[in-house]
């Protein structure tokens, strides 16, 4: 199976040096950052891409761009992991419209063009006879999309509530163990890279409301956007208020929330016991359903990380090719 890898931060990074080490086969054929690219149809070695962007910030030749990568390399799969522009969903918006016209399969981790524009893209991809996938959209290595959609099937799903930002769970974590300062602990996630490009999504509850939005209009069908939810997000929290509350045995986690019942969603920052099963450390992500059949079921895992948000996106691309018989 032939794939082109558009973004090489962190993800896309991740990916990468999953598929040099672990092979898998897969063939990676282009890669493309921000500002160049590298094709070899015949496959790319890996890890001289890698020492070209060690080396000179650059993955490839100047000049050449992702839609050049869309139209001239050859893949089956394209990989779009490129920063998240909640407003528009561009450039990915694009790109991913490009491909799936183009009938390549797509896998992305960009959750602007999934919470904005999942029902065109379904019917693109449907039109062409090919996949969208986007589980490392929501909650990193966790396969919740895959959970709710085929796990729980048969399920009346009541609720759905619980830790989507890795970034603020980290923050907060930092910020009552450590007793560092707000600053300091963003600082620390945006160095080991779970932060968004942008990192006030993070922090103002922006990014785990846009995963609200992606889970509500792919697995439980709404036609929800971002304005419809109710956002606070840990800005104002202080080390202070975290001191305080662990005298009483409570910590505070940023929380959002699917009431299914009222097709309610909001995102904000609660009190809760430390035992709590919702209270997970560092970039831990932790969801609950609550379902008629199962009762309540939680999964908890890494939300946040390059190999682990890789490895959502490996599983995405390791489903296409079961489904389509092994690609060339
Ligand atoms: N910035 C996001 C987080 C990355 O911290 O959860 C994963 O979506």
């Amino acid at each position: 199976m032939k794939v082109a890898i558009i973004g090489f931060g962190s993800v896309g990074k991740g990916i990468a040096s999953i598929i040099r080490d672990k092979g898998l086969g897969i063939t990676v054929t282009a890669i493309a950052d921000s500002k160049s690219a590298a094709i070899d149809n015949s496959g790319l070695d890996i890890q001289s891409v890698f020492i070209a962007k060690e080396n000179s910030g650059l993955c490839g030749k100047i000049g050449l761009t992702p839609d050049d990568v869309i139209s001239e390399a050859d893949f089956d799969v394209l990989i779009e992991v490129t920063p998240t522009d909640a407003e528009t969903g561009e450039p990915a918006l694009g790109y991913i419209r490009k491909a799936l016209s183009s009938g390549k399969h797509v896998i992305t981790s960009n959750k602007g063009p999934v919470a904005l524009k999942y029902p065109e893209l379904k019917e693109l991809a449907d039109e062409n006879g090919v996949e969208l996938k986007f589980e490392a959209t929501v909650c990193g290595a966790i396969p919740i999309i895959l959970s709710l959609q085929n796990g729980l099937a048969g399920n009346d799903i009541k609720r759905i509530y619980g830790v989507f930002n890795g970034t603020c769970n980290y923050i907060l974590t930092r910020m009552a163990d450590e007793k560092l300062t707000y600053s300091q602990a963003l600082l620390e996630a945006r160095e080991l890279g779970y932060a968004e490009a942008d990192p006030t999504y993070d922090v103002m509850g922006i990014d785990a409301a846009i995963k609200l939005v992606i889970l509500a209009n792919t697995v439980l069908g709404y036609k929800k956007s971002l304005e419809d939810v109710e956002i606070a997000g840990i800005n104002m929290i202080t080390s202070e208020s975290l001191q305080l509350a662990g005298e009483d045995d409570l910590t505070i986690r940023l929380i959002g929330e699917i009431d299914c019942e009222k097709e309610l969603l909001r995102v904000m920052p609660r009190v809760l016991p430390k035992n709590h099963t919702l209270v997970v450390h560092g970039t831990l992500n932790a969801v609950t359903a609550e379902t008629d059949l199962a009762g309540e079921v939680t999964l908890i895992g890494r939300g946040a990380g390059s190999v682990e948000t890789a490895s959502a996106i490996i599983a995405d691309l390791l489903f296409i090719r079961k489904l389509n018989g092994r690609c060339a």
